[in-house]
């Protein structure tokens, strides 16, 4: 088995995705943002604010080439990560990659019930929170629509979703 990468704007379910599927399959899983935030000991947000997005991207990128040396991995990444460099081509070429596809109006809903501090969305109100979200995902789907797979999770019913997407990847 190659490694499965699991990729999508922030809010889509990645992580929760990605670690009951590495669950089912009892293999290792990783999760870009927590990799980055331990070897680097410092959280996302604490790199946002010391070296600007531009240093993060840098950064995001040199620990994808390092998670890309485990073999047989469920990776889940962050929503930019495919959108910079040639980080989505890379992935491509190291595996299998699902694109979680969202409305704006999925993923605002479930930002707003999740609890992760997204320091591109802090001290924006909720009115421009959900343009930000419109506007960032229509430059981004470019790059999300590249994976190899796409998994369209608003035609899911909501009962047991995350299993349900886990069975079909
Ligand atoms: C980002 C998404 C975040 C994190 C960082 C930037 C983005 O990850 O990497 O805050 O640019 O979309 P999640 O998608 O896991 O929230």
């Amino acid at each position: 088995m190659k490694s499965i990468i699991i990729i999508g704007y922030m809010g889509a379910g990645k992580t929760t995705v990605g670690k009951a599927l590495a669950k089912d399959l009892g293999v290792m899983f990783y999760d870009l943002d927590w990799y980055i935030e331990s070897r680097m000991r410092k959280t996302v947000k604490q790199i946002f604010d010391e070296v600007g997005e531009e240093g993060f991207r840098k950064i995001e990128h040199n620990m994808l080439h390092e998670v890309a040396e485990f073999e047989n991995v469920v990776v889940s990444c962050g929503g930019g990560t495919p959108c910079f460099f040639d980080n989505m081509d890379y992935m491509n070429q190291l595996g299998e990659t699902f694109y979680l596809k969202a409305s704006p109006e999925t993923l605002h809903a479930h930002l707003k019930m999740g609890k992760g501090v997204r320091p591109l969305l802090l001290n924006k109100t909720p009115e421009e929170v959900d343009k930000f979200i419109h506007e960032q995902l229509k430059l981004r789907e470019p790059y999300y629509e590249k994976a190899k797979h796409i998994i369209d999770i608003n035609v899911m019913d909501n009962y047991d979703k995350i299993n349900a997407i886990v069975q079909q990847i």
